[in-house]
């Protein structure tokens, strides 16, 4: 599918400007999930929101627009409708006009009527709703909260509120799910026509309660049998008319996260909230990922306190790159260039030279992207991408 295009000159000046809203609370803890979330409490949710006004109140947004609007989390979902208007108010605060796009993450067993409401009064376009998969036993495992029959009327509910867009998440690779488990929640999925999936290989992160499980030997990493899930997911969707965007997104056309691509070309984005990153007004970095600490840093003026980087062309070329190979639309190499023309490339077409020898990318049409061979390794292609920038820029 053809790929959402932007201005054509795409120096800093005009770059899109996004704002991601960390929303740090969930019900419980999933047996995978690193991000950072607490459990909710009247007390933490009226400091959270003054947070986030204060920290609104200190980003440099030098009378910019917002194109796009990301509330992740966390489950942004299990806040009440009045929360959810109070949040809402404070970001459309900031926004200058109407965003392109504005999602919000919900969670299966929070979606209600009421909540739903909210989020279209305050002008909330896509919903991404984490439905990891159908099949109870996997739910088990995963330490979900949800039961399928949460995930259908979630999603019909959702549907009927008429937002411009649905996600649906799913995670594949799971303990005890065998190729035709996976094929059946794609099918179950695409039984529910949404606009975009967004198809994730599970990945064991650090003192998560599978992390403990894998490091026990209870669980097993079995990359070929990854490798074929990835295969076996591209087919199908391809087959059920869904574009292939990125290595884990799919959509119907015109239905793509603009958002989450305008993270990945590298352009502008403000976080709020514990634990959200930035890249913004020449500076990369995050908030640190604790509720009082936040809060702390903020009432001190601080906000963006952890490992903050000068954004430098290097940097931002080399990003742009790793994140843009990415993409089924890959990345146009002479509009980079042009973007950052001190960036070291010519070390850097040596090492793409490599890879296209290697068969893991290739250029077509003036655009580096990765053949699917090298999708299924894309993370190794990364690091060697970064590997040659860090030669170069160390010579
Ligand atoms: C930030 S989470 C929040 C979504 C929402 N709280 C929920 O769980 O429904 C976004 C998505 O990341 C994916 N995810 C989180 N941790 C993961 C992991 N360790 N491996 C693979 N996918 C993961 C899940 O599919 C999840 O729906
Ligand atoms: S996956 Fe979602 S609901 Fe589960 S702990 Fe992570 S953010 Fe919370």
């Amino acid at each position: 599918m053809s790929e959402i295009s932007f201005n054509a000159f795409e120096g800093d000046r005009y770059a899109p400007l996004g704002v991601y809203v960390h929303v740090p609370f969930c019900a419980s803890t999933c047996d995978f999930c690193a991000f950072y979330q607490t459990t909710p409490t009247a007390d933490g949710i009226d400091r959270y929101m003054t947070g986030i006004a204060d920290e609104a109140a200190l980003v440099e947004w030098a009378g910019r627009r917002v194109e796009t609007v990301f509330w992740g989390g966390g489950t942004p979902g299990l806040l009440s409708p009045k929360d959810i208007r109070r949040l809402g108010g404070i970001v459309a605060g900031r926004l200058g006009g109407h965003p392109r796009e504005w999602t919000v993450e919900m969670a299966p067993a929070s979606v209600t009527d009421a909540r739903l409401e909210a989020l279209k009064e305050i002008g909330v376009t896509r919903i991404s709703m984490g439905a990891q998969s159908f099949q109870p036993a996997l739910l088990d495992g995963l330490g979900r909260q949800h039961t399928r029959e949460q995930i259908f009327r979630a999603y019909e509910r959702i549907r009927a509120a008429d937002f411009t867009s649905v996600n649906i998440d799913l995670m594949f690779a799971l303990p005890g799910q065998d190729e035709a488990a996976w094929l059946t929640d794609l099918s179950e999925a695409l039984a529910l026509a949404p606009d975009h999936l967004s198809t994730y290989c599970l990945t064991f992160e650090e003192d998560t309660k599978l992390w403990v499980k894998l490091s026990k030997g209870q669980v097993k990493l079995d990359v070929e049998h990854e490798a074929r899930l990835y295969e076996t997911t591209w087919a199908r969707l391809e087959e059920a008319g869904y574009g292939q965007y990125e290595v884990s997104n799919f959509a119907r056309p015109g239905h793509a996260c603009i958002h989450n691509i305008n993270t990945w070309r590298m352009h502008e984005w403000a976080g709020l909230g514990p634990s959200a990153a930035s890249q913004h007004a020449g500076l990369r970095g995050g908030n640190v990922a604790d509720l009082e600490q936040w809060q702390a840093n903020l009432a001190r003026g601080e906000r963006v306190t952890e490992d903050r980087v000068v954004l430098t062309p290097s940097l931002l070329a080399e990003d742009a790159l790793i994140f843009g190979v990415r993409m089924n639309a890959g990345v146009d190499l002479a509009a980079l260039r042009g973007r950052f023309p001190s960036a070291p490339w010519s070390a850097v077409e040596v090492e793409i030279a490599r890879l296209a020898d290697a068969g893991v990318a290739e250029v077509r049409d003036g655009s580096l992207r990765l053949t699917p061979r090298g999708r299924l390794i894309a993370d190794t292609v990364g690091a060697e991408l970064m590997q040659a920038f860090s030669e170069a820029t160390a010579t």
